[in-house]
């Protein structure tokens, strides 16, 4: 089933997501739309808070769907090690049309729990270290405009409130 996806505004996108504790019938059938919902809005990753679940639960996908074997479904992910940077072109499916170069680790091990409560172990290096800590982001109530200035954030929430205001948000 497709989601709606939240949009910047919504303070559910700014809360610290709840760690899960059952890995049930819920849990898969929600996993599943939110990878339904992630590829048919083109995207490389989505996290349970941006379809209105504070849950910490993100699914990734660095091909978009491209390779079969490219899905990931992580559950209580946590962030390992980082090593080294980069500074990539950035955007976000809640902040939809906007996009920002954000400083990230370029590269990432994650453990977690797949959706079976099984253990994982993810490493990460460029794009979907990139992802995979978005992701993680999203989990925590961060958004990746929380990384820039102050001065880059201010024009772009500028932005989004014009837009709010004429109904295009
Ligand atoms: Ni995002």
């Amino acid at each position: 089933m497709i989601l709606p996806i939240v949009k910047y505004g919504n303070p559910i996108l700014n809360r610290v997501a709840n760690p899960v504790v059952s890995f049930d019938e819920e849990l898969a059938e929600l996993s599943k739309s939110m990878v339904e919902t992630m590829y048919d809005a083109s995207g490389v990753g989505l996290a349970a808070p941006q379809v209105g679940v504070l849950t910490r639960l993100m699914v990734v996908d660095s091909t978009g769907g491209e390779k079969n074997d490219s899905l990931i479904v992580l559950v209580n992910p946590k962030i390992i090690t980082i090593e080294g940077d980069q500074f990539e072109e950035e955007g976000c499916l809640s902040i939809p049309s906007f996009s920002e170069r954000v400083h990230r680790p370029k590269k990432v091990v994650v453990s977690a729990r797949g959706i079976d409560n099984e253990e994982l172990v993810i490493e990460g290096e460029d794009l979907l270290s990139r992802i995979l800590i978005h992701e993680i982001d999203h989990l925590n109530g961060v958004l990746f405009i929380d990384h820039l200035s102050v001065i880059k954030r201010d024009i772009i929430k500028r932005k989004i409130r014009k837009k709010v205001r004429n109904g295009e948000w």
